[in-house]
């Protein structure tokens, strides 16, 4: 639920222009007292974001869970089903442009696209050229897209260290903090930019890169590590997943994998076990694993992904069949 002061500041319209809105019936609301209220779906569907591509973030507040990993394989197995796939990478580390074998141009990244200087309000003259200049230069092909044609429909604004800046400084001067991908991702929507899926990998925190990640996304796909550590970072970001459906009603936990399984450990069991008597994790649950596997660490050397690098491997269907579960979740 909002009031028509965040909406305002979030989204750089006038709270005038918003009462116009509400009393023609453009945009539905009720009052309370005397004060407008909007429901969170009712914004969405009057800014249109609802008809964009599906937005998935891929997140959890523990460092070496998979996050990167499953964000670059996961949207290669969904560019070879022909979807264009974008990847935004808003993990300072910058790990989806390794993965990708990729050399980042510091001025081409999600630095650029988070950058509120560079924003503009919505409707104010010349913002949809600004918006297209700025889309069309940070959108970028990847290395292989001429001999792979999964690649040659994948996109990719990497990320840049100084992200980690921008998270500590410009996202603290205005208030709320977390609309910016929101916006850029509402702003690509209108452009016309054939993209099917939007994949977002985000760092090991639940901090404002996470948040305006939660806030722009469709579905949480969340890769965990076989420990009991793990599960705290779980359990705090379905919290926050919780608390955001406030301000985002179409957020949906698609699956909890696990990570670096192998089914022959006490741990592998346990923590399985674990995870089905926790209410707040049990439902999404996915009964794929990604067992353990050196090659994954090989995979950057050979400069493809591992479901390219390795298409037959085990580890590639196993990736195969999260996707295919996640899919069977989200429709
Ligand atoms: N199933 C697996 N078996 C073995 N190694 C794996 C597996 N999954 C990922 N790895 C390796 O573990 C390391 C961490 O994976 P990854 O970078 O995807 O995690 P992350 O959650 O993105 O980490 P960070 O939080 O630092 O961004 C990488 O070197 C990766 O190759
Ligand atoms: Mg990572």
């Amino acid at each position: 639920m909002y009031t028509l002061r965040e909406l305002a500041a979030g989204f750089q319209v006038s709270e005038r222009t918003l009462t116009r809105k509400l009393e023609v019936g453009e945009l539905r609301g009720y009052k309370v007292g005397h004060q407008w209220r909007v429901r969170g779906r009712d914004w969405l569907e009057y800014t249109g974001a609802v008809s964009g591509p599906r937005v998935f973030v891929v997140a959890n507040a523990k460092g070496g869970a998979g996050k990167s990993t499953f964000t670059t394989n996961l949207a290669v197995l969904r560019a070879q089903q022909g979807k264009r796939v974008l990847l935004l990478d808003l993990d300072p580390q910058g790990h989806l442009a390794t993965l990708l074998n990729m050399s980042v141009d510091p001025d081409r990244t999600t630095v650029q696209l988070l950058n509120e200087e560079l924003r503009l309000p919505r409707n104010a003259p010349g913002s949809r050229e600004r918006w297209h200049t700025l889309w069309t230069d940070l959108l970028q092909s990847v290395p292989g897209a001429g001999e792979h044609d999964a690649l040659s429909r994948i996109l990719l604004v990497p990320a840049h260290n100084d992200l980690a800046d921008l998270e500590r400084a410009n996202f603290h001067r205005t208030k709320p903090i977390e609309y910016a991908l929101r916006e850029a991702l509402d702003a690509l929507g209108t452009l016309g930019v054939d993209v099917d899926e939007v994949w977002i990998d985000t760092p090991p925190n639940l901090g404002p890169l996470t948040r305006n990640a939660l806030m722009a996304a469709h579905y949480v796909v969340s890769p965990f590590a076989k420990s009991d550590l793990g599960l705290d970072g779980l359990e705090r970001l379905m919290i926050l997943v919780e608390q955001y459906l406030e301000f985002n009603p179409y957020l949906r936990v698609a699956g909890l994998v696990m990570n670096y399984g192998n089914p022959r450990t006490i741990m592998h069991n346990e923590i399985r076990d674990t995870i089905r008597t926790r209410p707040s994790l049990a439902p999404y649950l996915l009964d794929t694993y990604v067992s353990e596997a050196e090659r994954f660490n090989q995979a950057p050397r050979l400069g493809l992904p591992l479901v390219l690098a390795e298409p037959s491997s085990s580890s590639t269907q196993e990736l195969r069949r999260v996707l295919e579960e996640v899919d069977t979740r989200v429709q």
